[in-house]
């Protein structure tokens, strides 16, 4: 296995973008990671594409070819892939290019990830995210993701004393570091009492619990290490890379509270970097919901199992705590364009290694992690990297 660096990194502003179109947006956030990374389109191995759903939110399948096309390379006939792992499609996109460069096949892959999700109305955006659960056993009972993470809420609040008030803090922590981020949906503060009083969306989860509907797209661009100074005086090395899968229904899990699948990705990732919990700087973590990062950072071993609520309270993840967590804002922030997101978390990680996170800087960072779930547990993937 060879080492991979990222060398370049590129987003688009997150939000409601009716302005832009899907092929905007993906060769918007692509133009970018391939100028930050100064390399030409013909040096280009393969490019990897995650997007969940194009077809239902935009009507638009075959997203590999069309995002070669859209960016001017047809004429190269660069081997290009989408990736679909739902809300884990972006991460798995990185995954994948991450492999291709490793195994000794490419030596420079484009990786983007992509959701237009406002083309479609609330309902059908619902409609589509739940085609991620488990069809038989929970859609068609009328489940929503909202309703599957609120029964987490409810169950962890049973175990462990979880409270309202520890999930409303998530929102408070990540919108004020949502605020300091020029690309991110929401850029504006809320209050422990407007998050806690916030409109009931699934109980005990309201409105401010949850991750939004967005457009947006990210991109990077993958390197093998030992060419990457070529390129770049900051490459970003991936030091472990893990995935892991579990049910997709969420009863039939050993334990609701817990995501195996993180569990066995982190385990895998920890153990190719040869770091532990404790070596991590900060961690972009899966908050599309409030519990989603309670449950993260237990199961990515920053704290024990049941001390997630605890730890939020007693502000171990703020920007200047212990182990800053989601400091773009997160997914309910900064927004969940769900094909992007597992992108876009990279470019915030390498944002904060290269030391160019501006006011959301996390002072001496040298290794992070990168966390993105698909569904309500099914698929995890997760990166570590390290400036070189
Ligand atoms: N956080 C903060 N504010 C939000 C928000 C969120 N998640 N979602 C919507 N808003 C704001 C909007 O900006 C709008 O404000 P305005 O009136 O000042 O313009 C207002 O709330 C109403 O927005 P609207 O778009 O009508 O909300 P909605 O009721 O249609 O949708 C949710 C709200 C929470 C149901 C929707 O965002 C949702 O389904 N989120 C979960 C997405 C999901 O499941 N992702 C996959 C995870 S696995």
């Amino acid at each position: 296995m060879r080492d991979v660096a990222v060398i370049g990194i590129g987003l688009t502003k997150f939000g409601e973008l009716w302005d832009k179109s899907f092929r905007q947006l993906i060769t918007e956030a692509g133009a970018k990671a391939i100028l930050d990374s100064g390399i030409s389109g013909e040096e280009i191995d393969a490019m990897y594409i995650g997007s969940m759903s194009s077809g239902r939110f935009v009507g638009q399948e075959h997203i590999g070819a069309l995002v070669a096309e859209a960016s001017g390379f047809s004429h190269l006939h660069i081997p290009s892939t989408r990736v679909e792992g739902a809300c884990a499609s972006g991460g798995l996109a990185v995954r994948q290019g991450y492999l291709s460069i490793a195994s000794g096949m490419n030596d420079i892959v484009v990786v983007g990830g992509i959701e237009k999700m406002n083309d479609v109305s609330g309902t059908a955006a619902t409609g589509t995210l739940a085609t991620a659960a488990d069809q038989e056993w929970e859609s068609f009972f009328g489940v929503t993701f909202p309703g599957l993470y609120a029964m987490i809420a409810r169950r962890h609040m049973h175990e462990y004393g979880t409270t309202k008030e520890q999930l409303a803090q998530v929102a408070v922590k990540n919108h004020k570091n949502g605020a300091l981020n020029p690309n991110a949906q929401y850029r504006r503060e809320i209050t422990l009492e407007q998050a806690i009083n916030a409109t009931m969306v699934a109980e005990p989860l309201g409105l401010l619990d949850c991750s939004p509907v967005t457009d947006g797209a990210a991109s990077i661009v993958l390197c093998a290490a030992e060419k990457a100074k070529k390129y770049t005086d900051k490459p970003i090395k991936i030091i472990g890379s893990g995935q892991g899968s579990d049910t997709l229904a969420l009863h039939s899990r050993r334990d609701i509270c817990t995501l195996d699948a993180t569990v066995h990705a982190a385990k895998m990732a920890y153990k190719q970097a040869n770091v532990t919990p404790k070596d991590i700087d900060l961690a972009e973590v899966h908050d599309c919901f409030t519990i989603a990062e309670i449950c993260a950072i237990e199961d990515l071993g920053f704290v024990k199992k049941g001390e997630g609520g605890k730890a939020i309270e007693n502000n171990i993840t703020t920007l200047d705590g212990q182990i800053p967590i989601n400091t773009s804002g997160g997914l309910k922030t900064k927004g969940h364009p769900v094909g992007a997101t597992g992108v876009a978390q990279i470019v915030e990680i390498v944002e904060q290694l290269r030391g160019e996170a501006d006011k959301r800087q996390v002072k001496d960072a040298k290794i992070g992690l990168a966390h993105n779930v698909g569904g309500s547990g099914a698929t995890a993937v997760i990166h570590i990297l390290e400036a070189m």
